[in-house]
């Protein structure tokens, strides 16, 4: 009985691996569809220029630009910033350090994560300490799914430290729920004051546009019908409906644009939401 199950575990695993070989052949790049892929050029916002002219400012007045960017999920927020942080490096040198508040979610995990230290055997004031002594600025600090900062921590700290350090460093919130900044204290509140700047979902026109460069970037050919199908169901189904992939449910609100759907790659994103870190 035991020697007949370990026989069909491996023809199950030589079956996966057939049929992962069979549905592989015809991607170029796999790294294309991992979820922290980065493009060479991805669609642009037009809010992104605005983002880009306060960052410029700042980085020639050394005066901070706090911003709040808010958008649905899958709206870009992350890869806006993961794109602009290599891309004004390069260009002015301007440092930028993020962050995932989900991952890191009290005011002490986040500024050791940017640290790199374990967050033990330091108190608060300490690592503050050694944070403005570390990263001396200007620096653009970004803190990822903001709005995922432990309940527990009341004060948010540490966006009372980051808006008033001496440092000068600009904050920037990525969120798509920023409620919980109503219940800032007043100081903080005062010392923050952002700019809010709002993504809104794409069009299934952009999201066509982004599968279209992804699928041409990561598969040897390119089924244009089907992408324009995909990015089609877009915009009809607000509500999660299944997808080609047999017995799969997405939801095509939540993770647009996730690519999880271009042939072949509904295959391989079973997580479309996966947790992921600067
Ligand atoms: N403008 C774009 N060009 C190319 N790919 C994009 C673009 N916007 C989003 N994507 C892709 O869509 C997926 C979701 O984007 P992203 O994670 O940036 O969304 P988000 O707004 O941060 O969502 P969440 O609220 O869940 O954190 C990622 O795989 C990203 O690479
Ligand atoms: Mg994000």
């Amino acid at each position: 009985m035991r020697e007949e199950r370990m026989e069909s575990l491996l023809e199950y695993i030589e079956k996966s691996r057939e049929e992962a070989e069979r549905v592989g052949s015809s991607v170029k790049d796999f790294r294309v569809f991992d979820f922290s892929f980065i493009p060479d050029k991805p669609l642009i916002r037009p809010e992104t220029k605005r983002i880009i002219d306060c960052l410029v400012r700042y980085q020639q007045s050394g005066i901070p630009r706090h911003l709040v960017i808010v958008g649905p999920r899958g709206c870009g927020k992350t890869l806006t910033f993961r794109y602009l942080a290599k891309a004004l490096k390069e260009k002015l040198g301007l440092p930028f350090h993020g962050v995932n508040c989900r991952v890191h979610n009290t005011s002490f995990k986040v500024l050791a994560n940017i640290l790199k230290m374990h967050p033990r055997g330091y108190a608060y004031s300490e690592l503050c300490e050694r944070f403005e002594q570390t990263i001396p600025g200007p620096a653009v600090i970004v803190l990822d799914e903001s709005d995922m900062l432990c309940e527990k921590d009341v004060r948010k700290d540490v966006l009372y430290f980051l808006s008033r350090s001496k440092r000068q460093y600009s904050v920037v919130l990525l969120s798509n729920n920023p409620r919980y900044l109503r219940n800032l204290d007043e100081s903080t509140r005062s010392s923050l004051q952002p700019e809010y700047i709002h993504f809104d979902s794409y069009s299934a026109q952009e999201i066509l546009d982004i599968l279209k460069d992804r699928a041409e970037t990561g598969l040897k050919t390119v089924d244009e019908a089907m992408l324009g199908e995909i990015a089609a169901m877009t915009d009809i189904f607000p509500v999660p409906v299944a997808l080609p992939s047999p017995g799969r449910q997405y939801s095509l609100q939540r993770c647009r644009p996730m690519l999880p759907c271009i042939s072949p790659f509904r295959e391989f994103a079973t997580t479309p939401c996966r947790l992921r870190d600067w």
